[in-house]
């Protein structure tokens, strides 16, 4: 029964290499498109779902606004009000939508779950929560912090990852799973990072101002690590799932264990790009 329905499920492998080349080349969106059309064919029961997400807008930037505005309104603030919000933030800073882009980018080629563009768009809450954090930030320099507390509340409440609109978030980001992300007002976040559910990028409780971690370029962050503190976690460093890690963390070795410790060297420059959890 599984792998009938997973075989039905599959795009032609053929079909799939289309679609990564017409991404790669530079249309994600067509890409997409592509993709979500095979999905309502496949699964009418589906189809005014992709229609609605995906297959009735004209581009990336549209379909984005919808799909979030959707999942994020209340009685109070209306979905066309987060929609316009977001086409704002989007035509005032095109890199907000680029940096959605390149997460899609990573997602689908790290996630060993993931075979195409469309599922973290549509489906995957650790990218949908990133994008409207995006969009948070964004409103947090142009001073509108209403607003930014608003949609980083919303997040909370809709997927249960918490990011403070202030924190610096660099792109070809992956939250796996996300629930439980939570990442304190001055963290920094380089491109190129990976981490799992239950991350904390916290403070101490004992510092004030600069006080959360600086995470470099192509970590790997294992689930339910707490990182502690104005502290470095050094370029291609892993980190290991429940770790408590609250002194840097040199570049390019794996730490584990509470307090963390040293425990090996990864096997790439990159883990997070690899997502090796090796366990
Ligand atoms: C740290 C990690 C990345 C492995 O790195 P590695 O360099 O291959 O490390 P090894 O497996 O060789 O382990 C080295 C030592 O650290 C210990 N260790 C590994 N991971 C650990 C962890 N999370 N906590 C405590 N100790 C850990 C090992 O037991 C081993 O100890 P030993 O030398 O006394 O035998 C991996 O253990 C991990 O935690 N991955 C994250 C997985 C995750 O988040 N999964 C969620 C999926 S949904």
């Amino acid at each position: 029964m599984h792998s009938s329905i997973n075989k039905r499920y599959a795009l032609e492998l053929a079909e799939e290499n289309k679609i990564a080349e017409i991404a790669e080349a530079g249309s994600l969106w067509q890409a997409m498109r592509r993709e979500v059309q095979a999905r309502a064919d496949f699964e009418p029961i589906m189809a005014t779902f992709f229609h609605a997400t995906v297959l009735n807008h004209d581009s990336f930037e549209d379909a984005l606004s919808y799909l979030l505005a959707s999942k994020l309104d209340s009685s109070v603030v209306s979905s066309m009000a987060i929609r316009e919000i977001m086409q704002e933030a989007y035509n005032a800073e095109p890199a907000v939508i680029r940096a959605a882009e390149i997460d899609i980018k990573a997602i689908r080629a790290r996630d060993p779950a993931c075979n195409s563009y469309s599922t973290p768009f549509l489906f995957y809450k650790g990218f949908q929560a990133l994008q409207v954090h995006r969009v948070a930030h964004w409103l947090w320099h142009h001073d509108r912090h209403s607003l930014a507390f608003y949609l980083q509340s919303q997040v909370n409440v809709i997927y249960n990852v918490d990011i403070h609109p202030a924190a610096q978030i660099g792109c070809g980001i992956m939250l796996d799973h996300a629930t439980g992300v939570v990442i304190g007002e001055t963290a920094v976040v380089e491109d190129d990072v990976s981490m799992l559910h239950g991350v904390t990028l916290g403070g101490t409780g004992k510092e004030s101002g600069d006080r959360h971690p600086k995470v470099r370029q192509g970590v790997l962050i294992g689930a339910n690590a707490s990182i502690i503190g104005n502290l470095e976690i050094g370029t291609g460093a892993k980190v290991g799932a429940g770790s408590v890690v609250m002194k840097d963390v040199d570049p390019h070795v794996t730490v584990a264990g509470v307090p963390a410790k040293v425990v090996g060297t990864p096997n790439c420059d990159c883990p997070a790009k690899d997502m090796e959890q090796d366990l």
